[in-house]
């Protein structure tokens, strides 16, 4: 692998992901070679903080991440840390379109002079802040001259809460950047099962001829979460699981799934493909969402706390009463390969497994002459352990009556393949630096994703029901099992 010389700067830089997710991913790059001498991250915050100060925080807060054997490798790493004062937080109080008389002309002056004199290497501006200062931030960074022609935007979700504030800083920054140096992140393009769905479907002749509705009766894709939303009450009242996980995740799984083979691996081939699924899908409005939509909210069970409980730093308000931590959702792509075949989307916050996979279910056999078969079931496991499973039917051993016993071909990644498995930020921070976006989203596919997800987001806000209530720590409200059962089909739920 080349390695990499850039300046990597980081608005938010002290934040939560910054420090969960970033820091570490550089911090595996560099050890595996991947990152030149000259490399710096530069941490932008009003913290008020001193290199030194910064240096510290880091490695008090991720060292714990460094094996025994790389503390000089890990020292190393902390001398490419640096830190900038910035009152970013001026314009978080603003509306989206930002308030630009907040400039902080101190704090871009030291950001300024920092960056003098290495206007030649990439440059990396990493948006971990909130959406409503993506367009203000380039605008300011604009103003102050930083941005070179090697320069990349990088953009964290979400991006926006529906199609016009998201379409408001496609424009905004896309003022300043052109569409080929803007990076928007989805994380779970970064997971190796989402890669490997590609390369399962396209690098392999068996399955594509029986990729469709010929065969295949429905498709699952689940994200549940055990983790509820401690602390983050303010950012997810306004969001909810909709717009947090289905916008992004599950229809970027959804499009994976569902798009044609494209001619090439290149970043617009790939790109185009995927938005023409998310066009296909049918729209879902007004009393519509009645029948092929289900929301639910946690309530308190088992000793953990109800949505309404969670430590918060302000009393729960309507807007908490009324927000969906649970959607399942039953989607079609009307085309000519999955007409017919319904996709069904499940994500949840407080279930009672950590687990995100895609279901491929497949037909039965078209005649039967053995009791008890059922039909073929493709797992794609993107975590917690990432694996592919093939459910088929074997004879069970013996004399006698032919008993049939659905049995796994199981491919574990972990026991296959011995090399690390890089975090999903470390594989996208790598392709931010290659200038490689095949896997982050292009506009008019975050667009296009909004665009289906608006109407369900207008028809929810005008029901005056609120989410089905499910209790903490099981699988969703009744109306989930319902969406299925109305025609016979049930959850994947077995761990096998
Ligand atoms: C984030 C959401 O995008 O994804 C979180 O904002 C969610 O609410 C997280 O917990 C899940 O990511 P992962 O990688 O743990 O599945």
């Amino acid at each position: 692998p080349g390695t990499h010389t850039a300046d990597l700067v980081v608005f938010g830089g002290t934040g939560d992901l910054s420090m969960r997710k970033l820091i570490p991913a550089l911090y595996h790059s560099d050890r595996d070679g991947r990152l030149s001498p000259e490399f710096r991250v530069i941490a932008l915050s009003r913290g008020g903080l001193t290199d030194a100060d910064f240096r510290g925080k880091v490695d008090a807060e991720v060292r714990d991440q460094v094996p025994a054997d790389d503390q000089a490798g890990w020292q190393r790493f902390l001398g490419r840390l640096h830190h900038v004062s910035v009152d970013v937080g001026r314009h978080t109080g603003s509306d989206a379109g930002g308030d630009a008389g907040g400039t902080d002309t101190a704090g871009w002056g030291a950001l300024t002079r920092l960056l003098a004199g290495h206007e030649r290497r990439d440059r990396v501006f990493y948006l971990a802040s909130p959406p409503r200062t993506f367009g203000p931030f380039c605008r300011e960074l604009h103003e102050a001259g930083l941005v070179t022609p090697r320069s990349r935007v990088v953009l964290e979700k979400p991006l926006g809460h529906d199609l016009p504030s998201a379409q408001r800083i496609n424009d905004e920054v896309g003022a300043i950047f052109d569409e080929h140096q803007i990076f928007r992140i989805d994380h779970y393009l970064g997971k190796e099962t989402v890669q490997n769905l590609l390369v399962l479907r396209f690098a392999n002749a068996f399955l594509e001829p029986i990729w469709n509705s010929l065969w295949i009766d429905h498709v699952q894709i689940t994200a549940a979460e055990t983790v509820g939303t401690p602390g983050r009450r303010g950012y997810y009242d306004h969001a909810g699981a909709l717009r947090d996980m289905v916008q992004n995740h599950l229809l970027q799984l959804l499009t994976l799934t569902a798009m044609e083979p494209p001619a090439r691996s290149d970043r617009e081939a790939v790109r185009d493909e995927k938005v023409k699924v998310l066009q296909a899908l049918r729209p879902i409005t007004g009393t519509e969402v009645d029948r092929f939509t289900v929301r639910g909210q946690y309530v308190g069970a088992d000793g953990m706390p109800g949505y309404l409980d969670e430590p918060a730093s302000t009393p729960p308000t309507e807007a908490s009463r009324r927000v969906e931590t649970f959607t399942a959702i039953r989607a079609e792509v009307k085309n000519w390969r999955w007409a017919g075949v319904p996709f069904y989307l499940r994500t949840g916050k407080r279930m009672p497994y950590r687990r995100s996979e895609i279901v491929v279910q497949f037909k039965d056999v078209p005649h039967s002459i053995y009791p008890g078969g059922a039909p073929n079931r493709l797992v794609l496991r993107l975590q917690p352990e990432e694996g592919i499973q093939l459910h088929i039917m074997a004879k069970e051993p013996g004399a006698g009556e032919v008993t049939l016993k659905p049995v796994p071909l199981s491919l574990s990644f972990g026991e296959t393949f011995t090399t690390r498995v890089p975090e999903a930020y470390e594989r996208l921070l790598t392709d931010v630096l290659a200038g490689n976006p095949t896997l982050f989203m292009r506009r008019d596919e975050v667009e296009a994703a909004w665009r289906w997800i608006d109407p369900i987001l207008h028809a929810w806000e005008s029901q005056a029901e609120l989410p089905e209530p499910y209790p903490a720590g099981t699988t969703g409200p009744a109306g989930a099992h319902e969406l299925l059962g109305r025609s016979g089909r049930t959850w994947h739920e077995e761990d096998a």
